[in-house]
């Protein structure tokens, strides 16, 4: 058996080494300390900075797996410039902590893990779970425009969420947890502007909104007014991470057309449901622990760990 092991291993490569609890334990001690100050102290000037590197991890994620492929710079096919990641923000912070990390421990920290490590500390800081992130990503040698072209869209349909959710290994569980990630941070009018205006043959919103809601909706994205104004997602909910997301998306106060449409597929609206309704505690899965096991899920996506398929960046917007 070792025999054949050894022989398959010879022929085919060895099989890529598993990410780990404490990857930089011995080789760079205070990696993750480090970046949770980047972050704390970018959060202070700026609420924003904790939604914003949550964000950036799915968008590296899902591109080329978790690589850091959309933190390079390389012109005009730079992957960051896609549509898809339209308002991907953070790239500073993240660049900020690598200057740092090369400063005290030179070549060890990849610009993967410290996306992931940021992600996690964003949502320590708004009071979500506070989980063990798995580190030991290298990053990635592609930065293509044209690979983003999958990203999943706010104009997807369920259908095709799914689908690209699937295309990484991810199930309708971890779509509706990770969609719980809108539990913290803000989008632009932009992206429901179609939504109340536009939804209907001949115009008009879309009829899934709640009634009470509307108003309130129209007042803050009026048709002729500034489509780059922000506005909550998780409508009424302040800063903190929480499951008060999945309860507006069920009572039609999701805001992006593509949280309402989790209640377009019944294996979706099951799971959302799941987390209320039943008033046995012990049978009502726990948000917070299923959010963790689908980012935890999310953050294998692709990753590289063989010296092969990637490297540890010098700065995290060039290939060295
Ligand atoms: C299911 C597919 C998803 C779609 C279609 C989607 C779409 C969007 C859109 C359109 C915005 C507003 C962007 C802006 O106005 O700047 C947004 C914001 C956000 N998304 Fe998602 N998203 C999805 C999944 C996720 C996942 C998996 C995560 C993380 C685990 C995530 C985290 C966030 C966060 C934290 C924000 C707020 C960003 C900020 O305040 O700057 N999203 N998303
Ligand atoms: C980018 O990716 C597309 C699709 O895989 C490919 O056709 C194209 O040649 C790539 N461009 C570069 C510059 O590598
Ligand atoms: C999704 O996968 C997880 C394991 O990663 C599993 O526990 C869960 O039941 C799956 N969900 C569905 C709807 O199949
Ligand atoms: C709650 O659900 C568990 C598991 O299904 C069951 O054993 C228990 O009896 C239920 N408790 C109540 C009060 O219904």
């Amino acid at each position: 058996m070792k025999i054949m092991l050894m022989v398959m291993f010879i022929i085919i490569g060895k099989p890529e080494a598993r990410l780990k609890v404490g990857f930089y334990r011995k080789t760079c001690p205070d990696a993750e300390s480090i970046v949770g100050g980047f972050v704390r102290d970018a959060a202070e000037f700026n609420q924003q900075i904790p939604a914003i590197m949550l964000r950036l991890h799915f968008h590296d994620c899902f591109v080329q797996g978790c690589d850091g492929s959309i933190l390079i710079d390389n012109g005009p096919i730079s992957e960051k410039l896609a549509v898809g990641h339209q308002g991907v923000k953070g790239f500073d912070v993240i660049e900020d902590a690598k200057a740092q990390l090369e400063f005290v421990c030179p070549g060890v920290v990849s610009c993967a893990d410290i996306v992931a490590i940021a992600a996690r500390d964003a949502v320590a800081f708004t009071f979500g779970p506070i989980y063990e992130v798995e580190t030991g990503r290298r990053d990635g040698f592609v930065s293509n425009i044209s690979l983003a072209d999958n990203m999943p869209d706010f104009s997807d349909s369920i259908h095709l969420l799914k689908q690209k959710f699937f295309d990484k290994g991810l199930n309708e569980t971890d779509l509706v947890l990770l969609t719980g990630a809108h539990t913290i941070g803000t989008a632009a009018c932009f992206f429901l502007m179609d939504r109340l205006y536009n939804f209907l043959p001949g115009g008009g919103p879309d009829p899934s909104i709640n009634p009470d809601f509307l108003p309130e909706l129209f007042d803050t994205c009026p048709p002729d007014g500034d489509i780059n104004f922000r506005l909550p997602i998780d409508h009424e909910s302040g800063e903190d991470f929480d499951n008060h997301i999945l309860q507006n998306i069920r009572s039609g106060f999701a805001v992006l057309p593509s949280d309402a449409k989790l209640l377009d597929d019944p294996t979706t609206k099951r799971i959302v449901d799941s987390y209320f309704g039943s008033t046995n505690q012990s049978v009502t899965p726990a948000f917070e622990a299923d959010f963790v096991k689908s980012i935890l899920k999310m953050g294998r996506i692709g990753v590289k760990t063989s010296s092969k398929r990637g490297e540890i960046r010098r700065v995290c917007n060039r290939f060295n």
